[in-house]
């Protein structure tokens, strides 16, 4: 592996690490404002995220690269409201596209096929990512940030029925 991608790779962990921890913020002050739907897909994202920097570090280990683990500072612990929030996690998943996109044409470039192939998987999840934040966001903003629609809009987060929700929400209940 060329030494530019090993750093970007490693680099990209302050990414992944970054938005599970934030992502677990979220998920603490949605329940606090009484949104268990929201804060349920939150909490997924969040465990999604640290599946995201598994994967490259086991890349790093299989192929015998140093792994550069991240101090990760304090999330924000307050939201002005939820379409604050929400807009923020498409912004983050934004930010990670791109590093990943970035990471590809190294990958690429470097004809360094292993890591293309781990890569390819990130820029399918990424896309996926995007599409549900951006899906929640604008129901947020079609249905107001307060009041009845937000709360049908948790109510159909509770029940999986928005992407980037896990299939089993009951099974995780019962853990
Ligand atoms: Fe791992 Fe949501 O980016």
């Amino acid at each position: 592996m060329t030494a530019d991608l090993l750093k970007g790779l490693n680099e990209h962990l302050t990414l992944e690490f970054r938005a599970s921890h934030e992502y677990l913020a979220m998920a603490i002050w949605l329940a606090e404002h009484d949104l268990p739907g929201f804060s349920r897909w939150m909490r997924q994202q969040s465990t999604d995220e640290l599946m995201h920097a598994q994967r490259i570090i086991d890349h790093l280990v299989e192929r015998d690269q140093k792994v550069k683990l991240p101090s990760v500072s304090a999330p924000p612990m307050e939201w002005k409201n939820a379409e604050a929030l929400c807009a923020h996690v498409l912004q983050n998943e934004q930010e990670v596209t791109a590093s990943i996109n970035e990471l590809y044409a190294m990958a690429e470039k470097a004809k360094d096929r292993p890591a293309v192939v781990m890569l390819q998987w990130f820029v399918t999840e990424q896309m996926e990512e995007e599409a549900a934040a951006r899906a929640v966001l604008g129901r947020i903003r079609l249905a107001g940030n307060t009041g009845v629609g937000l709360l049908m809009i948790d109510q159909e987060l509770a029940a999986g029925n928005m992407p980037g929700m896990p299939v089993d929400t009951t099974k995780q209940d019962a853990d």
